[in-house]
């Protein structure tokens, strides 16, 4: 395996009632703006849990941060924090609330003269505001990582920094009872595909990723349809597994040291800043075409993957290949979720608009050889059709 370097200051939480903890691990002097998005948290109990939890502390409360959180509304949290001297932030949602939690924490403390510049320049950030989350629906992994995406006219760009991981995160699955079959089904796929694209590059002989990554595809893919099913509709077992899934998959642990994809992420966030398709979606469209494109470059771990994961004995191995790549994507079909293009009304002239975004944003090297070039993505996106 390749060199690496691996720190994740995160304290997790996980369980029912954990949500208590936040009294402890928020210092009693400190000044908390609370952060949430269009209302959830008020109908599912979680709001009343933290009022209870915070009852002596100082706090404030901001909310609307939407889905895609967009720089516009996140921003309007400056003024709340500069007038109430805010020294802590506490995200409670999903990942948009802490995507836009983190963006806050970095914003408030920039000193340089436009906040945007720290997502459109990648300008370095020195400081930032202390902030925890409350996870309540399993997708991101943003509860206990170090990115960010946040949306400005269209444009859906990232930042990262050490600085901005939340210093603990509540995991109770008890809180994503409350959520529809679509965000289930997006969280799961959500995960499902940070983790190959961790996974499913090039061997390296890290072994011990590998299986931890086949591990949690595997639990993705048994538990996954499961919490879409009636008789296990409020099973906390389920929601656990596939809580602590999503947060493994995007925490640094599987990533570490492996070569990483990407492609798949980079070209979705276009067809969401394009036409505000939800992450997931876009992840479950551009997959398998990226698997097809990509087959020979990513040939040896295919095997692997249609082998361990999808226990797979074709001795063929191109059909093997060619299995493995559609039980993909009749996994995200068993999701509820689309795989291709023409599902969500997009076709063959939309190509060149989702292409030249990619060049505007410098997406033009992806993959884990970086040669995944604009007609790469090209092939890929008429692949998805
Ligand atoms: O706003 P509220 O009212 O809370 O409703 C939300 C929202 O409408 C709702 N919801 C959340 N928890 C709920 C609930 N509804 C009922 N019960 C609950 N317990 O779900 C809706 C979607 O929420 P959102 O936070 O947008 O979903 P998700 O967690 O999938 O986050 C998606 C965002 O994260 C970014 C995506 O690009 C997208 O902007 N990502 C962040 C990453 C990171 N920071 O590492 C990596 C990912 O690849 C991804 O790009
Ligand atoms: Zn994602």
């Amino acid at each position: 395996m390749m060199n690496f370097t691996f720190h994740n200051p995160t304290r997790i939480h996980f369980g029912e009632g954990q949500i208590s903890k936040i009294s402890q691990e928020i210092p009693e002097t400190s000044r908390v703006l609370v952060i949430y998005g269009g209302g959830s948290i008020k109908t599912n109990g979680v709001y009343d849990q933290v009022k209870e939890a915070l009852s002596n502390h100082s706090w404030f409360e901001f909310s609307g941060i939407e889905p895609n959180p967009k720089y516009d509304t996140t921003i309007k949290s400056l003024e709340i924090i500069k007038e109430q001297k805010i020294d802590y932030l506490l995200a409670v949602g999903g990942g948009s609330v802490i995507d836009a939690t983190k963006f806050i924490a970095a914003a408030a403390l920039y000193d340089g003269d436009d906040p945007w510049d720290i997502l459109k320049k990648q300008e370095k950030i020195s400081q930032a505001i202390p902030m925890g989350a409350i996870l309540t629906l399993p997708a991101t992994g943003s509860e206990s990582n170090s990115g960010s995406v946040m949306t400005r006219d269209g444009n859906k760009l990232f930042f990262g920094s050490p600085l901005v991981y939340p210093l603990f995160a509540i995991l109770d699955p008890a809180t994503t009872l409350t959520l529809s079959d679509r965000q289930i089904s997006n969280g799961v796929v959500d995960a499902f595909v940070h983790t190959v694209e961790q996974y499913l590059t090039y061997p390296v002989n890290a072994k011990v990723q590998d299986r931890f990554s086949e591990g949690i595809l595997q639990t993705l893919i048994a538990d996954g349809p499961l919490a879409l099913e009636d008789n296990f509709k409020n099973n906390l077992e389920v929601r656990g597994n596939i809580m602590w899934s999503a947060t493994l998959a995007l925490n640094g642990l599987i990533g570490a040291g492996v070569p990483q994809d990407w492609t798949t992420h980079m070209i979705g966030h276009e067809l969401t800043g394009l036409y505000n398709i939800d992450h997931a979606r876009t992840l479950a469209i551009v997959y398998p075409a990226v698997l097809k494109v990509c087959r020979q470059a990513k040939h040896d771990k295919l095997i692997q993957y249609g082998k361990r994961v999808w226990n797979l004995t074709n001795p063929d191995e191109e059909q093997l290949i060619d299995e493995a790549i559609a039980k993909t994507a009749e996994f995200f079909q068993k999701m509820q979720v689309p795989t291709s293009l023409s599902e969500v009304n997009l076709g063959a002239s939309d190509i060149d608009k989702i292409l030249n975004k990619l060049e505007q944003h410098g997406m033009v090297a992806l993959g884990e050889n970086s040669d995944t070039t604009l007609e790469v993505s090209r092939q890929i996106l008429e692949a998805a059709l």
